[in-house]
C-alpha cells in the first residue's frame, strides 16, 4: 500500500516510490553499512534490477503494509515502511527504515518515524508495532526510544556469517501510546498532505 505523502518539517518528504527512483534507490542502498543492519530480504549487492523489482512490488500492491520513499530535494535517499506481520488480534506491524549513509545524523529517521507509525495505526488498523534492531545499532535504538518504543525482548539469532550470532532487540509501540510519548518539536510537526 502507498501511504499519503507527508512533509516532515523541513528538509525531507515521505512519499510513494516512483519508477524513476530506481537508480538513486540502488545507489544509496548498495552499501554494506546499510545492508548489515537490515533484514535478510534486503539484497547485497543492491542492483538497479533489485530496485525496480521493489518499486514494482509496491506499485502492484504485493507489499502487505505501507511503504514510503524518503525524499531529499526530489531524490529518494532512503525508505521507511511497515509490514503487516499478523492480521489476527492484536494486529501487529513491523517498522523498518534505512537511509543513505551521506544523510545520517541529521535527525531524518527520528522525524520520519512518528508520521509513519500514525499512518500504520490508522490505515492498517494496527494494535501494535514492533521493530527488531541489533544491539550494536545505537542510532536505530536511539531513534526508537526517542519515539516512545519500549524494549520488550532480546533474541539471539544466527548471523549471515557462519558460526556467528547477533543479539537483536525487539522494541514495541502500542496503539494509543503515540500522542503521549512522541517528542516532536512543534516547528517540526508533521503535516499530512493530500495523497
Ligand atoms: C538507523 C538510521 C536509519 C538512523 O538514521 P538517522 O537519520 O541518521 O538518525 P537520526 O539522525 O534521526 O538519529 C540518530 C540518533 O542516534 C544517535 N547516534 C547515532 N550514532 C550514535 C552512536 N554511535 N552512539 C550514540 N548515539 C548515536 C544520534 O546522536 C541521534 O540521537 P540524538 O538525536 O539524541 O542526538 C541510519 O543510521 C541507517 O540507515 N542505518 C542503516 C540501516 C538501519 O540500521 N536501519 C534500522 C534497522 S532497525
Amino acid at each position: 500500500m502507498v501511504g499519503a505523502a507527508v512533509q516532515v518539517g523541513t528538509g525531507f518528504l515521505l512519499r510513494a516510490w516512483r519508477e524513476m527512483d530506481a537508480e538513486s534507490l540502488a545507489a544509496h542502498a548498495n552499501n554494506r553499512n546499510v545492508w548489515s543492519n537490515l533484514r535478510s530480504r534486503f539484497p547485497r549487492p543492491y542492483t538497479i534490477a533489485n530496485a525496480r523489482t521493489w518499486i514494482t512490488r509496491i506499485a502492484s500492491g504485493h507489499e502487505r503494509g505501507l511503504q514510503f520513499a524518503i525524499d531529499v530535494d526530489g531524490i529518494a535517499v532512503g525508505g521507511i515502511g511497515i509490514d503487516v506481520v499478523s492480521y489476527n488480534a492484536p494486529r501487529l506491524g513491523e517498522l523498518g527504515y534505512w537511509l543513505g549513509e551521506n544523510f545520517w545524523g541529521q535527525g531524518i529517521a527520528s522525524r520520519a518515524v512518528p508520521p509513519v507509525c500514525e499512518q500504520g495505526f490508522e490505515k492498517l488498523s494496527l494494535a501494535r508495532l514492533r521493530a527488531v534492531v541489533r544491539d550494536s545499532n545505537v542510532a536505530s535504538l536511539r531513534v526508537l526510544e526517542k519515539n516512545g518504543f519500549v524494549m520488550e525482548s532480546k533474541l539471539r539469532r544466527s548471523d549471515r556469517r557462519p558460526r556467528s550470532a547477533v543479539v537483536e532487540m525487539v522494541y514495541v509501540l502500542e496503539r494509543g501510546a503515540t500522542a503521549r510519548q512522541w517528542v516532536t518539536p512543534s516547528a517540526e510537526s508533521p503535516a499530512v498532505l493530500p495523497a
